[in-house]
Order: C-alpha cells, then structure tokens, then sequence
C-alpha cells in the first residue's frame, strides 16, 4: 500500500455490521450535498450493503441529489443475472424514490469497445473535473479474492494506467468481457470506500495493508485517491491478517 496516502481502516464484527456502517456513513456524506456523484461496485457484497441502506436510509436521503454511476459492468443484458446494474435494482434502486436521469448505467449490451468509449463520455458530461480528469465524490469498490478490483484483473494490470477512462477487460476464468473505470478516474475521486468482508480476502487484504507479499500485483493495491479520501469497510474475517502496527 502506498504509505503516502490518508488511509482509514474500518473494522466491523461481520458483514452485517460493515452494511449498517457503511450506510450510516454514506448518508451523512450525501446529506446537504446538491450532488453527489457515486461510483457503484458489483458483486455480491453490496447487496447487504444495498439492502441496509435502502432500508435504513431509504426515506431519510434526497436521493434526487444522489448520482449513481458503475465503476465495472458485465457485457450482458441489463436483465441478465449476472449484471450489476440489474443487482443494483433488485437490492437498492427498486426501493428509493430516485430520479431515473440520476441512474447513470453501463449499458452491457452493447458493444463493449463502443461502451467503453461512450461512458467515458457521459464521465466527462456529468462529473466536475480535477486536474483534467472526472472527479466522482465517492468511488465504491469491491477486491476480488485474486486482488482485482472494479474489472481491473491481475493478468491485465496495466489496464490501471490506460490513458482512457474506461476501458474493455476480460475476466481471467470465465473470459466474461467488461467495461471497467481505469485507475485515473479511481484516484481522482474525493473518496474511495473499499467494501471487503469474509475470510476468502484476508490475505490479499493483509498483503496490501501490510505492503507485502505480492501486493504490487494487485490492482487493489494501485488505490491511492491523489487528494481523496481512502477508507476500508471490512470485517474482522477479511481483517485477520493485517499486523497489530498498521490498524
Ligand atoms: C464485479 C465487481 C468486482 C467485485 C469483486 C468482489 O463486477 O464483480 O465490481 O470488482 O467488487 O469481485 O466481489 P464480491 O463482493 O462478490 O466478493
């Protein structure tokens, strides 16, 4: 982990409490704000987080200020099991009363080298810009258990450091192509909230936080917000192996 970087690290029971912290937090950063641009990550851990916040949070946001974004979208139809847009409906949008022109998607069906450059547009179209490159308020985002976060794997890491803000990955095992948002706009943001829970990421979390293993070739461990925010939402499970000095 880059050391020059406010890093906070949030340590919670289990996911449950990771959801209900995390919502609690998002609230209050949306709260006041007249927009707020927020990158979403797919998966499965949101959907705890995306049911809580909905929930808890649902009547109590303006969420006609709220921006929702994707920082990664599979190449399948928004209806396919396997979209995060469509998780994202099931677990949050279908429960709050947001603006349908507040719901930024990717549009996974069409084609992926087209999408990748047209989202960037809509990047560039809706979001201030810092130092030249789209700044969101908060990125949100999940590690995979290889290290991979948003849809930037480990076998195509300089995907990270692509001049263009969003690019065309490939899933390593199923070859499943995505749309991702690359490292620029990721480190541009105001905030970076990453949500890792469960004992399968502890040593990927444990290597980056303690900056050691193989954690260079991670793309998680390329998060580093230039002047932003970098905040841990985790569980003890995925927290066991980082040392007593770093929390
Ligand atoms: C995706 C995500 C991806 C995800 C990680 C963690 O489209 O799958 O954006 O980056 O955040 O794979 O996924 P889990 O939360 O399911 O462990």
């Amino acid at each position: 982990m880059n050391t020059n970087i406010i890093m906070e690290l949030k340590i919670y029971q289990d996911k449950n409490q990771v959801a209900q912290e995390f919502s609690k937090y998002f609230a209050e950063k949306a709260k006041g704000e007249a927009s707020f641009h927020v990158a979403l990550s797919g998966g499965s851990t949101p959907k705890i987080v995306f049911d809580v916040l909905a929930k808890e949070f649902g009547a109590s946001i303006d969420w006609k200020s709220v921006h929702f974004y994707w920082g990664d979208e599979r190449c399948v139809l928004p209806t396919d099991d396997e979209s995060n847009y469509k998780m994202t409906v099931e677990h949050l949008l279908s429960k709050i009363d947001i603006p349908e022109e507040n719901i930024h998607r990717i549009k996974g069906e069409e084609d992926p080298e087209a999408e990748a450059v047209r989202y960037a547009q809509v990047l560039k179209n809706e979001l201030p810009s810092k130092n030249g490159f789209p700044q969101f308020d908060l990125v949100i985002l999940g590690m995979g258990d290889d290290g991979h976060t948003a849809s930037i794997f480990p076998h195509e890491i300089e995907l990270w450091q692509s001049e263009n803000l969003c690019a065309v990955a490939v899933h390593p095992d199923s070859g499943q192509k995505r749309i991702t948002i690359t490292g620029n706009v990721i480190n541009h943001s105001k905030t970076v909230a990453f949500l890792v829970t469960g004992a399968t990421k502890e040593e990927k979390v444990g290597e980056i936080i303690n900056c050691d293993g193989a954690c260079e070739t991670y793309p998680a461990n390329l998060v580093a917000p230039t002047s932003g925010d970098l905040l841990w939402f985790l569980d003890k499970a995925a927290a066991a192996k980082i040392k007593e000095g770093q929390v």
